[in-house]
């Protein structure tokens, strides 16, 4: 009898609390239609060594925060356990000054959007917490954002530099963890037309870096030198990938035993000529790129171009692009502040969400696996 009566009570309370969030979740909804003309959103980026907080007026970024994490540079990559901590010691005063930069106080906020994936498990869990935590204690609606959906969108932030792009659209996005070619079709459909099948473009630029001695991240690095530098000077393979797709571990490996090779004839040959192997390694993968991308628009006939990712920030990759424009591509290079991480663009999002009223409750979760097909 007595377990007849607790199990009736335990039943009791969780009806009672799933009745709590649909009327809680209705009401935040109900209130942020009401006010849809002006929103302000704070938004939190945590997916990897970068922690950000933008502050959102709709579509129009009133802060971008970012607090990079050097820490990682003394081992040559980004070390998951030290960048949970550092963003741990990061957030509360990168929130405060994304807030006094935008002079929003917390109670004028609409809304918190943060990064639910992918990315690094402990560094997301960090930038979760933090959100619904703030969304709770302010009692407004909180948004989960999918990091990679975020990097495309980023074209949509309202910016004099910077167009939005019509749908659909190609984006090719290249960043440190991924290298695809999304088909867009609205704000929150896409769809991967192909993909890296091992390394991404960014990793395989910090990898050559780090073989020649370069600090991490390298792309930055080997873009500035290979500014000076003869892109014919060395012949780097190309990889034969079908369709799509890409893969750019064979590069990897393949610029790797050249470099064994010839600093072995000559000790000092990468200080000699780090100026033309940068250029030339450049040269190579940003053909890999392009000559996909060339791919993509034949196959499906979409001549609007847009690029995302840290890696759209590379100087050649952007002037090849511009070049296609030549050939009636109509292209879209992010501003560069949008190119790495960041949380205006997870803004941005969130923006976008609320129109479509896509809230979420605080069961969401934080998750290191998600496609750009996904919500
Ligand atoms: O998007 P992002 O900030 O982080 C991820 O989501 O991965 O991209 C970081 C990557 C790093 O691999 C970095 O080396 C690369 O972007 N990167 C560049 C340049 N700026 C950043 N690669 C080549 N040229 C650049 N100018
Ligand atoms: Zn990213």
């Amino acid at each position: 009898m007595f377990t007849f009566v607790l199990l009736n009570v335990i039943l009791f309370y969780f009806s009672l609390r799933n009745v709590i969030y649909s009327i809680s979740k209705n009401y935040l909804k109900t209130k942020i239609l009401q006010t849809t003309k002006e929103i302000y959103l704070l938004a939190i980026e945590s997916s990897c060594d970068d922690t950000g907080a933008a502050v959102l007026h709709n579509d129009t970024v009133l802060s971008n925060i970012i607090a990079n994490q050097d820490i990682h540079a003394e081992y040559g990559g980004v070390v998951p356990e030290l960048a949970s901590r550092a963003h741990q010691q990061n957030i509360v005063p990168v929130v405060h000054r994304a807030l006094q930069k935008a002079n929003i106080g917390k109670n004028q906020l609409s809304a918190i959007v943060f990064t639910k994936g992918p990315g690094l498990l402990g560094s997301l869990l960090v930038g979760t917490s933090f959100a619904k935590s703030m969304a709770q204690a302010l009692n407004i609606p909180l948004l989960s954002v999918n990091h990679m959906q975020a990097h495309v969108l980023a074209h949509f932030i309202n910016d004099d530099a910077q167009q939005k792009p019509e749908f659909p659209f190609l984006c090719l996005t290249i960043s440190g963890g991924h290298t695809q070619i999304v088909k867009v079709n609205s704000h929150l459909d896409m769809e991967i037309l192909g993909e890296t099948l091992d390394d991404a473009v960014g990793e395989c630029y910090d990898k050559s870096a780090k073989i020649l001695g370069l600090d991490y991240p390298g792309g930055p690095l080997i873009d500035k030198l290979a500014q000076k530098g003869n892109p014919d000077a060395f012949a780097f393979p190309k990889p034969k990938v079908d369709g799509l797709d890409f893969s750019f571990s064979g590069l990897k490996t393949s610029i790797l035993y050249f470099v064994q090779k010839e600093t072995a004839k000559n000790p000092l040959f990468i200080e000699e000529h780090i100026e033309d192997i940068c250029a030339s390694i450049q040269k190579r993968i940003v053909s890999i790129l392009m000559d996909k991308l060339e791919k993509a628009v034949k196959q499906t006939g979409i001549t609007q171009v847009a690029i995302a990712g840290g890696v759209s920030a590379n100087s050649e990759i952007r002037k090849q692009l511009k070049d296609k424009e030549n050939d009636g591509w109509t292209t879209y290079i992010p501003k560069f502040e949008y190119t790495t991480d960041n949380a205006a663009m997870i803004g941005i999002v969130g923006y976008y969400k609320l129109l479509n009223n896509d809230i979420d409750d605080v069961k969401t979760v934080a998750t290191a696996r998600l496609s750009v097909e996904d919500k």
